[in-house]
């Protein structure tokens, strides 16, 4: 859902001056704004970027989007893409526009940030117990009556204290929240049984200042997951939707909600939530995935459900850091002016896949290369004997956990396939 203001903020950003804050991009761009060397239609090789520079595919963005549309609608399922992937409201403009119902948020400085970007419906999935969050939250309820607004909740102390803020606060709307159930012993946060939930939405009940809406949970943190593990799960948050309805707990809310779902387990999602009792009133089916839209080459390569129902739908790897050569120091070793301040790390190491040649541009597979470690700012690599690698040459590489590739860069080229940067994704991290 986007609004006129969301449009005016998004189309600001094309007015932001490009300088040294933007690591990788042209020197000599110095002053332009956004919009102005967008305009001009750089080569990504040859427009003077400067290494290491990361790009996204403007194709493999523009698919991602539409895979993503398709599937929630060929499921049935509400899409409240998670916005902590990429914090770039260019791209939540784009997701909206792609038929999504709203964005999700892990933390209240996110949704500021959404809410900057006039985001009418934000989903936090975690519950907030910060009494200023909570004071500045009420004052947008009360200022937008269109602004949609739901967060967790996971313990009866929890409710207590967004209570006594929201009261503190004067809070005029009651704050939207449905019960966190915990993906199970030892998972991360939310509730563990199905009767601590019904005590902490006793407690909900009772306060004037918060309104049960539903149910959600994250099935990426079931521990040891596997397809039966994480279906039983979601198995057990559908029944808790259904007990409450049943209850009467959702007297006076015009839809209940029911939301999980990453990037990982949206087919189980899918699957569990089609079987979902017809309820006293309809159902919002809320799907969460952010890594879907930049997708990567390491962990979602392996986990993306789409291997599992390849008749779906594919994601396409979206990102590539190209990095310099800038040491030969021996035979079997090289090293790239990209490091962690460039690259993920947490899941995996950058996955070597082109080398362009310093010398005539051409390009060519990076076999033989393989990242072994990362220092701060460079990238340890092996060079297999016969292996031809120089000093200056560009080695693009594929990354491992889109989270950690989108927040280390503030302005990222979008290039098309043939290297001509066409826009600019700012990220607020
Ligand atoms: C609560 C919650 N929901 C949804 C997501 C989105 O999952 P993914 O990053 O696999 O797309 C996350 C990711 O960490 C999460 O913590």
């Amino acid at each position: 859902m986007a609004t006129d203001h969301s449009d005016q903020a998004v189309a600001a950003l094309a007015r932001e001056r490009v300088d040294h804050r933007f690591k990788g991009l042209p020197p000599d761009a110095e002053g332009l704004t956004v919009g102005e060397l967008a305009a001009e239609r750089r080569s990504l090789f040859t427009g003077g970027f400067t290494t290491p520079v990361l790009a996204l595919s403007a194709e493999a963005l523009e698919h991602n989007l539409v895979a993503m549309e398709r599937y929630s609608a060929a499921h049935g399922l509400a899409f409240a893409p998670h916005g902590k992937t990429s914090l770039a409201p260019q791209l939540f403009e784009r997701q909206l526009a792609h038929g999504a119902w709203g964005i999700t948020a892990a933390v209240p400085t996110q949704v500021r940030i959404y809410r900057a970007f006039g985001i009418q419906r934000i989903f936090l999935a975690n519950e907030v117990v910060d009494a200023a969050a909570l004071r500045w939250l009420a004052a947008e309820l009360d200022a937008d009556p269109d602004f949609r607004f739901i967060a967790y909740v996971d313990s009866v102390r929890g409710v207590e204290l967004m209570d006594a803020a929201l009261r503190e606060a004067g809070a005029r709307r009651p704050v939207d929240v449905v019960v966190e159930l915990g993906g199970g012993e030892g998972a991360r946060t939310g509730i563990r049984t199905e009767a601590e939930c019904a005590t902490v939405a006793d407690a909900v009940a009772a306060t004037g200042t918060l309104r049960l809406v539903g149910v959600a949970g994250y099935e990426g943190e079931v521990p040891r997951p596997d397809g039966e593990r994480v279906r039983a799960w979601l198995r057990r948050l559908t029944a808790l939707a259904a007990d409450f309805d049943a209850a009467g707990r959702f007297e006076g809310v015009d839809e209940v909600v029911v939301s999980a779902g990453g990037s990982a387990w949206f087919d189980a999602v899918a699957d569990v939530f089609a079987e979902l009792p017809t309820l006293s009133r309809p159902v919002l089916k809320l799907l969460r995935s952010g890594a879907y839209v930049s997708h990567d080459d390491g962990h979602y390569r392996h986990l993306t459900p789409f291997n599992r129902v390849p008749e779906e739908g594919e994601l396409h790897p979206a990102f590539r850091l190209w990095a310099q050569v800038v040491s030969r120091p021996e035979p079997g070793q090289a090293f790239l002016n990209a490091g962690k301040r460039d690259a993920a790390y947490d899941l995996d190491m950058p996955e070597p896949q082109l080398i362009r040649s310093a010398r005539d541009a051409t390009t060519r597979p990076a076999t033989g290369l393989a990242i072994t470690a990362l220092s701060d700012q460079h990238a340890w690599v092996t060079v297999a004997d016969g292996t031809d690698l120089e000093v200056g040459d560009w080695v693009g590489l594929g990354l491992s956990h889109p989270c950690t590739s989108f927040d280390k860069w503030q302005l990222i080229p979008v290039a098309e396939a043939d290297g001509t940067v066409t826009d600019y994704i700012r990220t607020f991290f």
